[in-house]
């Protein structure tokens, strides 16, 4: 692995984690309007994201590289809405897809075939991603301002529960 491959790869370590700060931070704020539902959707979201970090962190370590960590941007804090939340979050995983596709176009220019079916799962991935964050925000968007099907969501939600964070 190239130095550069291995910078690439140690940046992303980070995005994850901050992807996971930042749907912490979103937690919370179901958590203070009493979203419990939403705040347990997204609480499990923190978890699959510290999974994604985790698995560079493996990666790096297994190609010989050293991982290094580096300070995690604060998040926001503070949206108006549910609808907000969703179109910030669907907004930042949009963003995760061009890193991922761009540390993708880095594997292919050095040649660097193990991370390059390493990052297969991420291109994956995040298909599904967009996917499900986007079609939480359709249907936040249909219902609008009526609480009555927020509150039918907000139950929905809540069967997704965390699964447990795999060993590294
Ligand atoms: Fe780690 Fe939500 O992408």
């Amino acid at each position: 692995m190239t130095p550069k491959m291995e910078e690439a790869l140690n940046k992303q370590l980070n995005a994850e984690l901050y992807s996971a700060y930042m749907y912490l931070s979103m937690t919370a704020w179901f958590e203070s309007r009493n979203l419990t539902g939403f705040a347990s959707w997204m609480r499990a979201q923190v978890v699959e994201e510290v999974e994604h970090a985790m698995k560079f962190y493996s990666f790096i370590n297994e190609r010989g590289g050293r991982v290094k960590l580096t300070a995690i941007d604060g998040p926001p804090t503070d949206w108006d809405s549910p609808l907000e939340v969703f179109e910030a979050a669907f907004k930042h995983e949009q963003y995760v897809t061009s890193l991922i596709n761009e540390l993708m176009e880095m594997a292919l220019e050095e040649r660097d075939h193990a991370s390059q079916i390493f990052l297969q799962w991420f291109v994956t991935e995040q298909v599904e991603e967009e996917a499900t964050f986007g079609s939480i925000l359709e249907r936040l968007r249909m219902i609008g301002d009526q609480t009555g099907p927020l509150f039918m969501m907000d139950r929905e939600l809540g069967q997704r529960t965390a699964p447990a964070l795999a060993q590294g």
